[in-house]
């Protein structure tokens, strides 16, 4: 059965869901997305994406097209639809369709918004999380600004690539000798019980998922740190892992071929994992 997508306004058919060739976010990546996870059929976190993506709009002088209220209504109606229990809601806002040119369009030019669903059944319980997942390192070679969550994923996409071609499930970027991110996720390491991972600036995504994840450690007396870390640190660490909007927290057990701890998913991961799993859920809306 074919899904129902939401393009500007309407709710249309996957097959007739089109935009503009036109579209700046097709011609300059031109626009910001924003991905929100459901488990049960209810949305995770949705305030928080709601605000990363006024704030992702502003840094690039555009504004929210619609109140917080109205966007809640498009993702629940897009969740009732099409009949999602486990998987996300992806959604797209770019500067419109305008005769290609590097300025901006003209003031008042329609923005372009876009919401589609996945159904991903068992998201919560994926072999991932019971296994961990091999990374291998690439340099980090995204424009300056990772703290706007842009469309030019091509970059991250490489790295997925170039990782897969190593045999590991995904690539961790690194700039000047440190880790920044994975290629859809933040990166953490553990040592002697302290949780690290790299504090908040342009050279990262500011997660949703790390913001939740720190403030439960926090909360369940764990110790974070806040600070960069490099690729030897990290493969001397006991444990390490990943946060996003789609995977939670999903323990990593190997960095460049070298095995992490004891090479299999940590305690601190999977404790984090299940506290991030039940708050979201009960908060879920
Ligand atoms: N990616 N860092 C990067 C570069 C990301 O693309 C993402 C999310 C994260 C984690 O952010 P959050 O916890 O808010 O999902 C960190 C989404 C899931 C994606 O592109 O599909």
């Amino acid at each position: 059965m074919s899904r129902t997508v939401y393009v500007n306004g309407d709710y249309l058919p996957e097959e007739d869901a089109k935009i503009s060739v036109f579209d700046r976010g097709f011609l300059f990546a031109d626009g910001v997305y924003e991905v929100t996870s459901v488990l049960g059929g209810k949305l995770i976190d949705f305030e928080g994406h709601a605000v990363r993506l006024e704030r992702s709009l502003a840094e690039l002088d555009m504004g929210m097209p619609m109140t917080r209220d109205a966007l809640l209504e498009i993702h629940r109606r897009l969740v009732a639809e099409n009949r999602i229990e486990d998987g996300m809601v992806y959604l797209q806002v770019t500067r419109g369709a305008a005769d290609r040119d590097f300025a901006y369009p003209p003031e008042g030019t329609a923005q372009t918004v876009v919401l589609f669903t996945q159904s991903k059944p068992g998201l919560a319980d994926s072999p991932a999380a019971r296994t961990g997942i091999r990374v291998a390192t690439v340099p980090d070679l995204r424009w300056d600004r990772r703290d706007i969550k842009t469309v030019q994923l091509l970059y991250p996409s490489m790295g997925k690539m170039a990782a897969k071609a190593k045999g590991c499930d995904d690539a961790w970027m690194v700039e000047d000798g440190a880790i920044t991110e994975g290629t859809s996720n933040n990166a953490y390491i553990v040592k002697d019980g302290v949780i690290v991972t790299r504090q908040l600036g342009p050279e990262i995504l500011h997660g949703i998922t790390r913001a939740a994840v720190l403030r439960f450690a926090r909360e369940a007396q764990m110790k974070v740190e806040e600070r960069a870390f490099t690729i030897e640190e990290a493969q001397a660490a006991d444990e390490a892992f990943v946060t996003s909007a789609t995977t939670f927290v999903t323990p990593v057990v190997e960095i460049d071929g070298v095995a992490v701890g004891k090479g299999a998913p940590g305690p601190v991961a999977q404790r984090l994992r299940e506290i991030y799993l039940e708050e979201s859920r009960k908060a879920g809306i």
